[in-house]
C-alpha cells in the first residue's frame, strides 16, 4: 500500500538518529562555490549547475572522485563549522534527535590542513547545535581504505588527544572510501590498536564488496555495526549472524540507487533484510549528492517498498538503539519515541 499523505507527515515528524552521514558527504554545490570564492580555490566546474549536472555516478568510485574534489574547497575552521551547521540546520528540519558524524581527516591533512583545524571547527558547530536545536551528537573518524596502513597509524596518532576527551565528541574510528580490492583485513593492526583504546568501532563494508568484507569487519576488526552491510542478503549464514548478534545496519538506500548498487528503489533488500530481523537502520550517507536528506530517504524507501507504519517505527527505535549514546541518553529518546507513538495513533 503507497504511504497516505498522512502517514508521509508522520514519519517526517517521528523523533529518529542519524547513523550514517559523511560530513563531507553534507557540503552543497552552492556552499562549495561560496568557499571556492572565499578561500581562492579554483574549481573544475563553471558553476553550481555545471557542478550539479557532474553528479551522474556510475558507481562508488565516480563518486568518490567528485566528493574528494568538492571537499578540496575546505581549508579553516570557519569552513568546516559552516559545513556543519548547515547539517545540523536540514537535521533538525527532519526531527533528527541524535546523530553520529563520519569524518575523513586523511582527505584534508594531505591538502595541509591540521587535524585540529578540522576538529576543532567541527566541533564548534555541533555544540552549538545541541542548544540551538537540541540535537545531541558524537563524532567518528574514518580512515581511507585507499591509502595504507601505516598512514591510518599515523592519522590515528595525531587525533588521540580528542578521543573521549573533556569536551569533545570523537568516540570512534570507521573505515570508508573505495571498498573494490581494500578489504578490512588492511587495517588488522590500526583497529586492534583502536580497540585497545576503548574506542567505538564501525566499519563500511558489503556496500560493493562481497559479504566475505563483512565477515572480516565482524570478525577481524570486530565492528559494533556495519555501513551499508546490504551485499549480506547473498549470504545466509550471515543473515542468521547479524540477527543473532544484534549487529545493527546503517542502510543508505538513496546512495545505493544513485551508487547502481541497486538498480531502482524496487529493488532495495532493505524490507527484506528488515523481515529477516536484522537492526537495519536508514541514513543518508551523502546527502548533498544522492538527492535527499534523511526523511527523504525514509520517503523514498516508503514509496517504493511495501512498508507499513509499523516498520517505520521500528527503524527509528533501532536508529535509537544502535547508537554510541549511553544507556540513560538512549532511554530518554525511545522514550520520547513511544510518547510520539501513542500521540500519533490513529
Ligand atoms: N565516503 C563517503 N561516502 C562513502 C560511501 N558511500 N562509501 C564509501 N566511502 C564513502
Ligand atoms: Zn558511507
Amino acid at each position: 500500500m503507497p504511504l497516505t499523505p498522512e502517514q508521509a507527515k508522520t514519519i517526517c515528524a517521528m523523533p529518529k538518529a542519524e547513523l550514517h552521514v559523511h560530513i563531507e558527504g553534507t557540503l552543497e554545490p552552492e556552499l562549495i562555490f561560496r568557499l571556492a570564492e572565499r578561500n581562492g580555490v579554483k574549481l573544475p566546474y563553471a558553476n553550481v549547475e555545471a557542478l550539479r549536472d557532474a553528479y551522474a555516478f556510475t558507481d562508488l568510485q565516480s563518486f568518490l572522485d567528485i566528493y574528494y574534489a568538492g571537499a578540496s574547497v575546505l581549508l579553516t575552521e570557519d569552513d568546516f563549522c559552516d559545513m556543519t551547521r548547515a547539517y545540523l540546520a536540514r537535521a533538525a528540519q527532519d526531527n533528527i534527535r541524535h546523530t553520529e558524524i563520519f569524518f575523513d581527516p586523511q582527505t584534508h591533512t594531505a591538502r595541509g590542513v591540521s587535524i585540529e583545524t578540522v576538529i576543532n571547527g567541527i566541533e564548534r558547530a555541533l555544540a552549538e547545535a545541541e542548544t540551538q536545536h537540541g540535537i545531541t551528537s558524537r563524532l567518528i573518524l574514518c580512515f581511507l581504505r585507499h591509502l595504507s596502513e601505516e598512514d591510518a597509524l599515523q592519522t590515528l596518532e595525531t587525533a588521540l588527544p580528542y578521543f573521549n576527551s573533556h569536551g569533545h565528541r570523537l568516540i570512534g574510528v570507521g573505515l570508508d572510501s573505495s571498498e573494490q580490492g581494500h578489504p578490512p583485513t588492511k587495517f588488522t593492526r590500526v583497529f586492534e590498536r583502536c580497540r585497545a583504546l576503548g574506542l567505538r568501532i564501525v566499519a563500511h563494508a558489503g556496500e560493493e564488496g562481497p559479504p566475505a568484507y563483512i565477515y572480516e569487519a565482524l570478525d577481524t576488526l570486530q565492528v559494533e555495526r556495519v555501513d551499508h552491510g546490504v551485499r549480506a542478503i547473498e549470504d545466509e549464514a550471515l543473515l542468521e549472524r547479524l540477527a543473532r548478534e544484534k549487529i545493527a545496519l546503517t542502510v543508505c538506500p538513496l546512495s545505493n540507487v544513485r551508487l547502481k548498487v541497486f538498480e531502482d528503489m524496487g529493488q532495495h533488500t532493505l524490507h527484506q533484510l528488515l523481515k529477516r530481523g536484522l537492526a537495519v537502520t536508514i541514513n543518508s550517507d551523502d546527502p548533498a549528492y544522492f538527492g535527499g536528506y534523511l526523511n527523504e530517504n525514509f520517503l523514498a524507501t516508503f514509496h517504493a517498498l511495501d512498508m507499513t507504519m509499523d516498520d517505520a517505527y521500528t527503524l527509528a527505535q533501532n536508529s535509537f538503539e544502535a547508537s554510541f549514546i549511553i544507556d540513560s541518553e538512549k532511554q530518554a529518546l525511545i522514550s520520547e519515541l513511544a510518547q510520539f507513538r501513542a500521540a500519533n495513533a490513529t
